[in-house]
């Protein structure tokens, strides 16, 4: 059965390697898709505008400005809710042909399933949809990226509790029902992994859950936490998968997939510890969600580790991930790391070395050395190369499932002393996406099943921790006026996507 659904689901995306591969030149292929993305709560602001309800977002940021950059939140953001329009003429004129874009969950639903639907947030994804598909531009949803309503943090601590699965399939069936009949491309939660990592093992994004030495919470444990969050959201996206498979596919022709973030992670040295290391730190970080919803478990690394400290899936929910296997996955990448060996040696390094993160060390520039040129921010060091094997890791690992490219930028510091003329001009920025998307016609030479890439981001737009200081758009956005400029780099991709893009 799952391979006679898989013939029916994936067959119009599975393509033989050797269509990617021409012998002397490269070219994407005629259905690539190139698009910009983004999030609700990190575009829309409008917060409570038309019947929105508050979410995880609105009250940590009001509660705990302190938290953020400058005390900023997304009250406003860019307000794409009023500038949507302005916003895809910015996409036509990039020649772009999708839009990844994710529904705020307390707009549609302002209080999960325990209260109405919003018709006013219906509407406003209705019109966004329409106004995309009316240019050209494949909208590509995710159903949920890091916010959610503040009520189902308050009734039930959101995703420890196996309820959360059941208000995530009420928010999909109503998506699927109202948006499915234009909507062909969909994931279902955006970076799950680096979601929990941060509000569940650091406790730097909301609820801010953690315990010493991991981060600095006052509630919360991060030696179970962490996995108990990630076990409820994999059988929630399972579940919505599976939905949608059974309800809506057949009329609605869609495909679905999960989107994670991904690293790449290389040994510091040759030694069998170092590369074992790096194994392990790929399996606590994106194989940890990729392993369950494509093959059922989780990895045998996790599994090894943690002991009973990872919960189990019961047979049946065995058997659930593997009849809703993604149709594809989204991936979205920035950077890499030097990974060394705490288990078998002792490296001593504080939490980077913990049984949770797998004993293995995340080497940055606080570790003393960085993969590839480091930029002003520790996380984000330029390494194409670590993408290209990020790609080929995963095309082996998941017998080449088709992926996209669902993120992937360049992040600019504002420091009190740039310019605006400074961040218009961000050469660095073109200088990463070209190694990077250089790095990726590589690996889809190797034959990775590449179907799409998005840069992260059509616009400055609020960076969470970051506010709106850390800047990745290929549009400059005035702090004050909202006023939307092209940097370089957006006319370097309007170039980029007219010399590669095969319109039919
Ligand atoms: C990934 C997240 O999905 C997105 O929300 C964030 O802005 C970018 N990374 C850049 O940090």
């Amino acid at each position: 059965l799952q391979s006679l659904m898989c013939n029916v689901y994936c067959s119009c995306l599975n393509q033989s390697s050797s269509e990617n591969i021409l012998e002397d030149s490269f070219s994407f292929p005629s259905d690539f898709l190139f698009g910009t993305a983004s999030s609700a709560y990190q575009y829309e602001g409008a917060f409570l505008a038309e019947g929105k309800g508050l979410n995880n977002w609105d009250i940590f940021t009001h509660e705990y400005p302190g938290k953020i950059r400058d005390a900023n939140n997304g009250d406003m953001a860019v307000d794409q809710y009023h500038r949507f329009m302005e916003d895809i003429q910015l996409m036509t004129s990039l020649g772009v042909n999708s839009y990844r874009f994710s529904i705020s969950w307390s707009r549609v639903l302002p209080r999960g399933r325990f209260g109405s639907i919003n018709y006013s947030g219906i509407t406003y994804y209705n019109r966004l949809i329409d106004a995309l598909i009316s240019r050209g531009i494949k909208p590509f949803v995710t159903l949920n990226h890091l916010d959610y309503p503040q009520e189902l943090e308050n009734r039930f601590q959101s995703w420890l509790s196996p309820e959360m699965q059941k208000d995530f399939l009420y928010l999909a069936n109503i998506c699927f029902k109202h948006f499915g009949d234009r909507v062909k491309l969909w994931t279902t939660l955006n970076e799950p992994n680096n979601q929990i990592i941060l509000s569940h093992l650091r406790g730097t994004f909301p609820p801010s859950r953690c315990s010493l030495p991991y981060g600095n919470c006052s509630q919360g444990n991060s030696e179970t936490e962490p996995f108990i969050a990630a076990h409820n959201v994999i059988l929630a996206h399972a579940k919505a998968v599976q939905l949608y498979r059974t309800k809506y596919k057949e009329e609605q022709k869609g495909i679905i997939g999960i989107v994670v973030q991904t690293s790449w992670f290389e040994p510091i040295s040759d030694s069998i510890a170092d590369k074992a290391a790096a194994e392990r730190a790929q399996a606590f970080y994106s194989n940890w969600i990729l392993d369950p919803v494509i093959y059922g478990k989780y990895p045998k690394e996790m599994v090894n580790i943690l002991g009973s400290a990872l919960p189990r899936f019961s047979r049946k929910e065995v058997e659930c991930l593997k009849e809703s296997q993604s149709d594809f996955v989204g991936i979205n990448h920035y950077t890499s790391y030097f990974i060394q060996d705490c288990l078998l040696s002792s490296c001593n390094i504080g939490v980077g070395a913990s049984k949770v993160e797998g004993y293995a060390l995340k080497l940055d520039r606080k570790g003393n050395l960085t993969i590839g040129e480091p930029t002003d921010i520790n996380w984000q060091h330029i390494h194409p190369e670590g993408f290209r094997k990020m790609l080929n890791y995963l095309k082996d690992r998941y017998h080449n499932i088709p992926m996209f490219i669902t993120e992937n930028g360049f992040g600019d510091l504002q420091k009190p002393e740039t310019t605006v003329k400074e961040l218009l001009n961000d050469a660095k920025r073109i200088q990463y996406m070209s190694g990077y998307l250089d790095a990726l016609q590589s690996a889809m030479r190797d034959g990775a099943n590449v179907k799409g890439y998005f840069a992260w981001s059509l616009l400055d737009n609020f960076e969470w921790l970051y506010g709106y200081k850390l800047r990745f758009g290929l549009y400059h956005v005035d702090p004050v006026t909202l006023k939307r400029t092209p940097k370089r780099s957006a006319s370097w991709y309007r170039n980029y996507i007219g010399e590669n893009i095969r319109r039919r």
